[in-house]
């Protein structure tokens, strides 16, 4: 294996050579687009730092569910704007709760579509944070279990396919699956956020789910940003507990631990390219300082070269018709320089 006789060079002298041997590629199917949903008639309000990236209220999601459709996308994950909140996010296990109804809706426009959903407190606590608090003002992990489960079984009875806990208590996706056992719901998977990591990437989402925390920060349940081994015992935990997926969120600046986790466990594999990437990217795009379906492109293959099987992402859209282009015209387009 050694120059001049092996020379790597070989095997990149032309466009179809190099797409032959391309190790990982994109699908449309590899992606999963967020939805944020809100009661209301004919809203479709675009988030400020996040272009073309909208709250919809529901009867403003049928064509939208069309396109995902007519690109190939085969799932969603659900966030809901509550019009009202209080201290136990009541409006979350609310049967007619905006997640809940779009949920229906989604469904009935497209049966096919997989709805999962976000099931956390921060949008629809008056506090902000993701679980109940003590008295001392304390986010208390095993009371947050009593609400988390509430939420979730209204969201499975309303019909959501995958539920995803993003609130990074302990145990709960324990206690989450023994919940939907006893319900009767064993046959609804649990896509654990299992490494989330305490992040500013976020900070676009709080604006666009109005769940920025009204004190203190989350640092005392999400994950360090310093930690990888305790990244590996957070899946760990989860898996034990009957997790269906686990999940590493950010994506981009958490790739090392994305491909520790595929490795050490060879699980279904999600990684979230969470707001603050969008928005990155989005930013530099509208000055014209960046080629942004290359780079868009080139994002997500390495997500997926790194260990993920699905990508939570934001540029779900874009990047579906992209590589729908490139699949008529017969070449892929991932790596541009
Ligand atoms: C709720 C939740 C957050 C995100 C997904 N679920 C925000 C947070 O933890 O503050 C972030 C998604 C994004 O930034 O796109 N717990
Ligand atoms: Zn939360």
């Amino acid at each position: 294996m050694q120059y001049p006789h092996y020379r790597p060079r070989r095997l990149r002298r032309t466009e179809t050579l190099r797409d032959l041997v391309r190790e990982t590629v994109l699908t449309t199917k590899d992606f999963i687009y967020p939805l944020y949903v809100k009661h209301g008639n004919q809203l479709k309000e675009e988030i400020t730092s996040m272009p073309l990236v909208y709250r919809f209220s529901i009867d403003m999601l049928e064509p939208e569910i069309l396109e995902l459709k007519s690109l190939g996308i085969r799932a969603v994950l659900l966030f809901g704007i509550p019009d009202h909140k209080d201290p136990v996010g009541s409006e979350s296990y609310d049967p007619h709760g905006a997640v809940q109804e779009a949920i229906a809706e989604i469904h009935r426009v497209d049966p096919d579509m997989i709805v999962i959903t976000d099931v956390c407190m921060c949008e629809y606590t008056s506090h902000g944070h993701c679980g109940a608090l003590d008295e001392n003002n304390k986010v208390d992990n095993d009371a947050s279990h009593e609400l988390l489960i509430k939420e979730a079984l209204s969201h499975v009875k309303a019909g959501a396919d995958i539920i995803a806990p993003s609130d990074m208590m302990d145990g709960r996706v324990g206690a989450l699956r023994k919940a939907l056992d006893d319900a009767g719901y064993s046959d609804v998977p649990i896509m654990a956020y299992s490494a989330k990591f305490a992040s500013a990437y976020y900070g676009p989402f709080r604006e666009a789910a109005e769940s920025t925390p009204q004190f203190g920060n989350r640092k005392g349940y999400q994950m360090d940003c310093g930690n990888a081994n305790e990244a590996l015992r957070e899946v760990e935990l989860d898996i034990q507990e009957n997790a269906d997926f686990v999940m590493v969120k950010p994506a981009l600046a958490y790739l090392d631990i994305l491909w520790r986790v595929k490795e050490r466990f060879g699980f279904p594999t999600v990684t979230y390219n969470v707001s603050g990437e969008y928005t990155l990217i989005k930013g530099a795009a509208k000055e014209g300082w960046i080629d942004e379906r290359a780079i868009v492109l080139e994002n997500l293959l390495a997500m997926k070269r790194a260990g993920a099987d699905l990508i939570i992402t934001y540029h779900a859209k874009e990047a579906a018709r992209w590589i729908l282009e490139d699949t008529h015209k017969g070449v892929d387009h991932y790596c541009e320089d």
